[in-house]
């Protein structure tokens, strides 16, 4: 009995000493981060990356603790790193340089805060990051604007929890990313903040975004090209420019974005609801997208499809538009505005089926559907777009 005892003992101690092992934790205040606020705590972040990315545990754990403001210059949190995970713990806030002027970007890529050629990130533990954009909105030349996060060649990263604000440009990019959720993150700009989109992807996969809320001065979400297999569900939009996949086809790229699937979302005042725009002059396609159960409230423009977006130059080509649904829409426009289909009169928009859409002017009123250049089915449509047929006349 007692030898049984003492084998037990010595059983659960090692055990629990090779469960620490699987297990280890670096706090950016050990490294001599201050969080007061003024000081630079760029140093001790990246020191502390280096240690959780070159760590020989299963898991590394990286800290910023609560009750604490780190001021960050930009920074590049690069791996590929030894943990099979690395969580990031923001549990207090990190604020950029006040002043425009003060920042001082790693190279001519404006970023602020960039992890990259990671695999296996979680990020959360509700912290803030506050991007101070006020000093860059009125600088016209988006070019010289930082992002404020961008994930960059990752895989299977976790974003949630956490508010995210006043970025100088937009708040979150992903590109060349397989495998990356958000959830629970709470964007903040104020509405007449210029570029400050809430997500941004582009070349990637796999992406589900959910349970959300984003109010900025541009697009909620913008899915851009090289973008395939994007779920977005639950999402209350506005202030903002809505959610929006393009715009495509820019300076005659050839965009491919393909199985979008936005579900649930709200939209509250915001410029516009759900909407594909592409550019005169693009090639590719913009395929297999479905919008559905979404409620407008007081939106300019709900559902929008325009093919000739700024439309100017050279060419007849244009980005192809096929098999785009818009199931149940259903709320108020804040203009006349219901449906807007502005397709290109060679390339067109084919299979785009409108199924029960019920949008009327705030006060009651009906309001309008323009269509041009679409081929498509209409089911239950109010108001009736008069370019696809009418369900009712088949
Ligand atoms: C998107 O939703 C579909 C259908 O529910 C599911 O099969 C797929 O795994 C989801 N993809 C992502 C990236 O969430
Ligand atoms: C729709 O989204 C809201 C949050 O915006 C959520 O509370 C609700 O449960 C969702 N409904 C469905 C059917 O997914």
């Amino acid at each position: 009995m007692k030898f049984l005892l003492v084998v037990l003992l010595v059983f659960v101690i090692a055990s629990s000493s090779l469960c620490a092992a699987e297990y280890s934790t670096f706090d950016v205040v050990s490294y001599g981060a201050t969080g007061n606020g003024q000081t630079d705590d760029t140093k001790a972040f990246v020191k502390a990356w280096k240690d959780v990315c070159g760590a020989t545990h299963q898991t590394a754990k990286l800290v910023i603790p609560q009750n604490k403001i780190f001021m960050l210059q930009p920074l590049s949190l690069k791996g590929p790193c030894k943990p099979a995970t690395i969580e990031v713990r923001l549990e207090g806030t990190v604020i950029a340089p006040k002043n425009n002027g003060d920042w001082k970007f790693l190279d001519e890529k404006k970023k602020w805060i960039e992890f990259s050629d990671i695999s296996g990130l979680v990020i959360e533990g509700g912290g803030l990051i506050d991007g101070q954009g006020a000093a860059w909105w009125n600088i016209a030349d988006i070019s010289v604007k930082p992002t404020a996060l961008h994930f960059h060649k990752c895989k299977d990263v976790i974003l949630r929890s956490m508010h995210h604000k006043n970025s100088p440009k937009n708040h979150i990019s992903i590109n060349t990313c397989n495998g990356l959720e958000i959830s629970h993150v709470h964007i903040t700009a104020p509405m007449q903040s210029p570029n400050t989109d809430g997500i941004d992807i582009s070349g990637s996969s796999n992406i589900f975004i959910h349970s959300s809320i984003i109010q900025t001065g541009d697009d909620c979400i913008a899915i851009n090209s090289g973008t395939s297999f994007v779920n977005i569900s639950d999402i209350f939009c506005g202030p903002g420019h809505g959610i929006s996949v393009g715009s495509l086809g820019r300076n005659g790229d050839d965009a491919r974005v393909e199985n979008i699937h936005v579900r649930n979302c709200t939209f509250l005042r915001s410029t516009n609801g759900v909407r594909l725009k592409t550019w005169r002059g693009g090639r590719g396609y913009a395929r297999k997208i479905v919008f559905e159960d979404i409620k407008v409230v007081g939106v300019m423009r709900p559902v929008i499809i325009n093919q000739n977006y700024l439309g100017v130059v050279d060419g007849i080509s244009a980005v192809k538009i096929s098999d785009v649904s818009f199931r149940n829409v259903k709320g108020t426009t804040g203009s006349d505005s219901a449906v807007e289909l502005s397709c290109d009169p060679y390339v067109g928009c084919n299979d785009i089926v409108l199924d029960h859409i019920s949008i009327v002017k705030e006060d009651g009123g009906e309001a309008k559907a323009s269509c041009a250049g679409a081929q498509g089915t209409c089911f239950r449509c109010n108001p009736i777009v008069p370019c696809l047929s009418d369900s009712h006349l088949i």
